[in-house]
This record gives structure tokens, C-alpha cells and sequence, in this order.
């Protein structure tokens, strides 16, 4: 059966930008701070989830013990560092082939949304100038399930009033990609095939990522 994409859902921090590396470091720091350590491997669980979440990971990861409001203000803290070391991001910070992607895609009147668990995805995609790109912005402040619950997709599919079988979604998180799955939408994985391994395919990057190609491969899909 022919089938067609109508909407693109993406991810932010991993996807559109390449700001991972300023959460995990963010994450690593505080970590220190309370006497233990964290790694890349144990990174992937905070991939994609919110704020809230990560926060449990990391304390239960150090097995502490912490109230909620400790909990709270160790979040206030690694936030502050976040945006310190994201003050000076703009439009060079996005992944490479993300911005001639964006434009082809718009040149197609492919509708557009931004699914990310962050709070910070708005001021973020101000600094990158790609706000306009989009039809709908669902973000962590407008959600209230983090991923691996289908929430965002859902919304920015409502929002942008197209079926999830006709969205596609971009996604660097493991948690990311199964909430792509649950909302029953195809699924294109960033980063590595092997820790994305529920993705409908994979790619490293948009440098290697065509329209034609995605559709192909979407029209293709039996099962996705
Ligand atoms: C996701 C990131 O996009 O947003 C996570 O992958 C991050 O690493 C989460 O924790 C929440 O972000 P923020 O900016 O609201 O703390
Ligand atoms: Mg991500």
C-alpha cells in the first residue's frame, strides 16, 4: 500500500542541535558535586526524558536519598550551569545538513513540528533562528508525561492536525524512539543503529538524509 508522509516530528536536543553533550555535562558536574560520578553509558537513560526524571536517575543512580525539595533545587542547579554553557548558541550550533533539510522541507509544504522533552526548546530554537520552521512547538512545559509516553508526539500530531500514521519522527533517545513507536508513527533514529534499535532506520546525521530518500523508504514500510 502506498503511503505518504504529511508531518515531520523532531526531536530537539540531539537532532536539531547538538546540546547532549551540554546536558551530560550539566548532569556529569552536579553528579561530582554529590560525590559520585556518571558516564556515557549511563547517559543514554537521561537522553530524552524530562528534567523531573532525570533528576531521580542521577539520585538513585548515587543511591541517595533525597526530598523533594532537594531534589528540586539539585534540577535548579544543574539547569543554571545548562544555560550557562548554552548562553552562546546560535544558528552555527545547528547539526550539520539540519538547516537545508529544514529548507526543503518547508519548500514542500511538509508540515513541521518541534517534540521535545526540554523546557528550555523554546529560547533554545530562538538563539538557532529555526522557530519559524515550525508549525507547533510541544515542549516540556506543555506536557505532562515524559517519553517514553507518546504525549509529545501526539499533541504536536494534533496540533498540526495530521494522523500519527502520516508522521514521521526524528529521534537521537532510546526513550524518544519507543514514544515514537507507542504513538504509532515511523520512526528514523539519529545516531547509533545498535542503541536505537527500535527505529524504523537509522541515519548519523541529516548530512546523509534526503526527502526522496525518507520517502522511499516510508512508502516501502509495511509494518513501520
Ligand atoms: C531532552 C534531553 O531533550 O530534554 C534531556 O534529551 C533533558 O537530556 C530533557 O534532560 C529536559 O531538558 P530541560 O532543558 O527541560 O532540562
Ligand atoms: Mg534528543
Amino acid at each position: 500500500m502506498e503511503r505518504k508522509i504529511e508531518a515531520y516530528i523532531f526531536d530537539m536536543d540531539g537532532v536539531l542541535v547538538s546540546t547532549e553533550k551540554y546536558h551530560f555535562a550539566s548532569w556529569k558536574r552536579l553528579a561530582e558535586t554529590l560525590g559520585f560520578s556518571i558516564d556515557e553509558e549511563f547517559n543514554e537513560q537521561l537522553k530524552g526524558v524530562s528534567r523531573a526524571v532525570c533528576i531521580d536517575l542521577i539520585v538513585a543512580h548515587g543511591n541517595l536519598q533525597k526530598s523533594q525539595e532537594e531534589k528540586d533545587m539539585l534540577a535548579a542547579q544543574k539547569n543554571e550551569w545548562f544555560l550557562e554553557y548554552i548562553s552562546e548558541i546560535s544558528q552555527k550550533d545547528v547539526l550539520q545538513g539540519v538547516l537545508s533539510f529544514l529548507q526543503s522541507a518547508k519548500q514542500k509544504n511538509i508540515k513541521m513540528a518541534v517534540g521535545s522533552a526540554s523546557k528550555n526548546a523554546p529560547l533554545l530554537l530562538q538563539k538557532m533562528g529555526i522557530t519559524h520552521f515550525f508549525d507547533a512547538i510541544v515542549d516540556g512545559n506543555s506536557i505532562t508525561n515524559a517519553k517514553p509516553n507518546p504525549e509529545v508526539f501526539l499533541k504536536a500530531a494534533q496540533n498540526m492536525n495530521v494522523s500519527p500514521q502520516k508522521c514521521l519522527v526524528f529521534e537521537d533517545a532510546q526513550s524518544g524512539v519507543t514514544a515514537a513507536k507507542r504513538a504509532g508513527m515511523f520512526c528514523v533514529g539519529i545516531g547509533n543503529s545498535e542503541i536505537l534499535s527500535e527505529a524504523d532506520v537509522c541515519f548519523p546525521g541529516f548530512a546523509t538524509i534526503s526527502i526522496e530518500k525518507l520517502e522511499d523508504i516510508f512508502s516501502n514500510n509495511t509494518c513501520g
